[in-house]
This record gives C-alpha cells, sequence and structure tokens, in this order.
C-alpha cells in the first residue's frame, strides 16, 4: 500500500546547530575554535564578509566561485582543498558557494569524482566538518543535503544528493543579505518562495513539510517587498532568510515539481540566474496548478497578499503581478529569448522527470512550451 500525505514515511535532515540573528556570524568563531585548518569557500562579493566570522587556525581563502557553478568551477575548489586538507569547510556566500563547500567537505581526497557521486546516496564519507554561512536569501542550500552544479559539457544540472552533506552548523546573519542587490534580493526571494510553494502543492506533499512551507509563503509575503525597498531593514531581512531556511527544508523530503524543471533550461541555456528563472516560471506554474490544488493556491494567494481564485488566468495575472511589483522583468524575450528557442527548452525540461513526476497535473510537452511562449 502507498501511503500518502501525513501517512507518508519521510526522513528530514537539518543542521546539528543553527545560529541565528543579527551578529550571528560572529559566533562562528567560538564554534570552530578546535579547529586546524580551514578553508573558506566564497564568491568575490562574500570574500571580504571572512572577518565577520571570528574564524583562528590558519585560514585559507577560496574566493573565486561564480554563480551558477560548474564541474570546472568545482574542481578548482577540490584543487585547493587537496593542498589545504582542511578540518573544517565554511561555506561563505548564495547556493552557489554553499553548493561547492558541500562537495568539497566531501571529496578532497579525490578517492570519489563529482560522476561517481551524482544522484542520491552516492556520497562514501565526510571528510571535513562543515559550516555554512548564507548571504543571500534564496536556495536554502544551508538546511539541505542537496548541490547542483552544471555539467560542462551537456550543461544540464547534476544533483548530488547525500546526507554526509548535512551541516554541522548553519549560520543565518541578516546582516550578511544588506549588500545583495535589489534584484538579486527579488529574485532569490522569489526562489525561496518557490521551494515552498512547490513543496506545498507537490503531489508528495507532507504535512510537516507543509507547516514549513505555510510560514515561509507568508514571511516572503510580509517582508519581500520591503527588503527589495529597504536593503537594511533588519526585521525583513531576518525574515526573509527565514523563509530561505524553510524553503530550504522544503526541499529535502518533498522538494520542487514543474516550476523548477521548467526555470532549468533558462539557467543552463539562456545563462539566467537559479532565482531569476524560478520568478519567470512561477506564476505560469502556480496558475496550472491551480485547477487540482485551488485551496493551497488560495493560501498562497492569501499568503501574498492577492485575491483568492482559482482560473488559471487570473492566477496567472495576479502572481505576475506580484513578480513585477518586486522590479523583476518577467518577458523570456527582454533576457535574450527568441521564439527557436521553446521548443527544444520544453522537451529538456519535460524530461527532469525526478521533478515533473512531483507535480500535480501533468504537464505535457506541448504544455510546457505554451507555458515557455506565454513567458515570451
Ligand atoms: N542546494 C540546493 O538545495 C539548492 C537549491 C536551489 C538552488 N541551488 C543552486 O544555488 C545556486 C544559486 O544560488 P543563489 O540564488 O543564492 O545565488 P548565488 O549564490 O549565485 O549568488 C547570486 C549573486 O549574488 C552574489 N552575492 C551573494 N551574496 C551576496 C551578498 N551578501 N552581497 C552581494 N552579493 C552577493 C554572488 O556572488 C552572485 O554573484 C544555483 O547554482 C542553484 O542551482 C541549490
Ligand atoms: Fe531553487
Amino acid at each position: 500500500m502507498t501511503a500518502t500525505g501525513m501517512a507518508r514515511a519521510i526522513t528530514l535532515h537539518q543542521p546539528k546547530r543553527l545560529e541565528i540573528g543579527m551578529g550571528a556570524a560572529a559566533r562562528l568563531g567560538d564554534w570552530a575554535g578546535g579547529y586546524q585548518r580551514v578553508l573558506v569557500v566564497a564568491s568575490g562579493p562574500t570574500a571580504g564578509m571572512v572577518d565577520r566570522l571570528g574564524l583562528a587556525g590558519a585560514v585559507t581563502l577560496f574566493k573565486d566561485v561564480p554563480p551558477e557553478p560548474d564541474d570546472v568551477a568545482l574542481a578548482a575548489v577540490l584543487g585547493v582543498a587537496a593542498t589545504v586538507r582542511p578540518d573544517l569547510v565554511v561555506g561563505l556566500g548564495g547556493g552557489s558557494v554553499m553548493d561547492l563547500a558541500k562537495l568539497a567537505a566531501c571529496l578532497w581526497d579525490g578517492a570519489q569524482s563529482l560522476k561517481d557521486v551524482v544522484g542520491p546516496n552516492k556520497v562514501a564519507r565526510r571528510l571535513s566538518a562543515l559550516a555554512q554561512v548564507a548571504t543571500t536569501a534564496g536556495t536554502g542550500s544551508e538546511a539541505g543535503i542537496r548541490a547542483l552544479v552544471t555539467d560542462s559539457a551537456t550543461k544540464n544540472k547534476m544533483a548530488v544528493e547525500s546526507p554526509h552533506m548535512i551541516a554541522d552548523i548553519a549560520v543565518l546573519d541578516p546582516e550578511l543579505t544588506f549588500s545583495v542587490p535589489a534584484a538579486v534580493t527579488a529574485a532569490t526571494g522569489v526562489d525561496a518562495m518557490a521551494h515552498c510553494v512547490e513543496a506545498f502543492t507537490n503531489i508528495r506533499a507532507h504535512d510537516l513539510i507543509d507547516g514549513y512551507a505555510r510560514a515561509g509563503i507568508s514571511l516572503v509575503g510580509r517582508y519581500l517587498a520591503r527588503c527589495v525597498r529597504d536593503g537594511a531593514d533588519a526585521e525583513a531581512r531576518a525574515g526573509m532568510m527565514l523563509a530561505s531556511y524553510y524553503g530550504g527544508i522544503c526541499l529535502g523530503p518533498v522538494n520542487t515539481a514543474a516550476g523548477h524543471a521548467l526555470a532549468y533550461p533558462l539557467g543552463t541555456r539562456l545563462g539566467l540566474p537559479h532565482g531569476l528563472a524560478n520568478a519567470i516560471i512561477f506564476p505560469h506554474v502556480l496558475a496550472f496548478n491551480a485547477p487540482v490544488q485551488p485551496a493551497k493556491t488560495a493560501e498562497v494567494l492569501a499568503s501574498l497578499g492577492l485575491p483568492a481564485s482559482d482560473d488559471p488566468a487570473t492566477v496567472l495575472h495576479h502572481a505576475a503581478g506580484f513578480c513585477r511589483g518586486l522590479g523583476i522583468e518577467m518577458r523570456l524575450s527582454a533576457h535574450g529569448a527568441t521564439p527557436g528557442d521553446l521548443a527544444g527548452w520544453a522537451a529538456e525540461a519535460h524530461a527532469i522527470r525526478r521533478l515533473m513526476d512531483n507535480n500535480p497535473r501533468d504537464m505535457s510537452v506541448a504544455e510546457v512550451e505554451a507555458i515557455y511562449r506565454a513567458a515570451l
């Protein structure tokens, strides 16, 4: 018998310790006191924040993680990690950085390659302790056991999933997100919401996860616009960090569905950042799923301050208006997409069965293409 809803057996991994709130970053140093060789993985805009962590011991800073990292970027991190032989890896950045930090903490000895570990439960062991310090409020990567790396040859996103990649400590210090530009704040914030909404309306939804999803969606409704207006609004930034963390929890036992599947080609083919790709697709998939999830769709709309409806055109209108109100350019053509791109992307997105099979309403290749056309 297949159990559904609350009766379905799930596993939830969470970081062993959470430091949260303004100034929380400085508390990492106290926790990390016993570690001798620390590798901090960062990106250009986050490298300067390393001094705020209060780390002692020998600290090596790798600051070259690009957005949406590929296997080449991972190899660069692993090369440095192999020389440092860290007893602690710290991810200091957005999802791009934290995902590579997870893999660095497990793969630096070269016993397993990236190709060896793609998929669920292939990682054999953890080599270093792992601390995750989030600097965007979006992916919730700090909360979970998944890492996404683009295949530089095929441009597909490879997903590695392993309980060995859960953080020993996660740090959510809203002050670290003050410097995130408004456009990145908006797009990554909608990504956090998409994690919650796609888990909430998912065919595999679970009551435990629905609680986190509801909390995350209402935090986005209350605080995302405020963060975009004033990047130094501490309460709003804290609210969005929490929403992102809740979204990360939703990804574990339930995960996303058609929204993320349709967003992937926009990232890998068109080169859009993950958050922006998801923001453009989000209203369309919420609308497509509305007829089969009317009650949950109404809850989502209410949490975002939008009028209730289960009519797809009305849902699309309001949800797209919410994203545009955050300053997000929602037309794919404005980002360089052309009509000739859409059929290929549709076939590719439709083939991401690990996510498409989670969608509450079956979506054909033609329906995927119709969504891209509507978003063009
Ligand atoms: N592990 C997961 O569960 C999971 C979930 C969703 C997405 N992802 C992956 O995460 C990546 C996207 O992560 P993201 O959306 O956080 O974006 P990101 O990490 O790529 O960061 C976006 C941009 O903002 C910059 N930035 C980060 N923090 C900043 C700060 N405090 N101030 C100024 N600039 C800052 C980055 O350097 C980058 O240029 C993608 O590769 C995506 O596939 C992972
Ligand atoms: Fe996402």
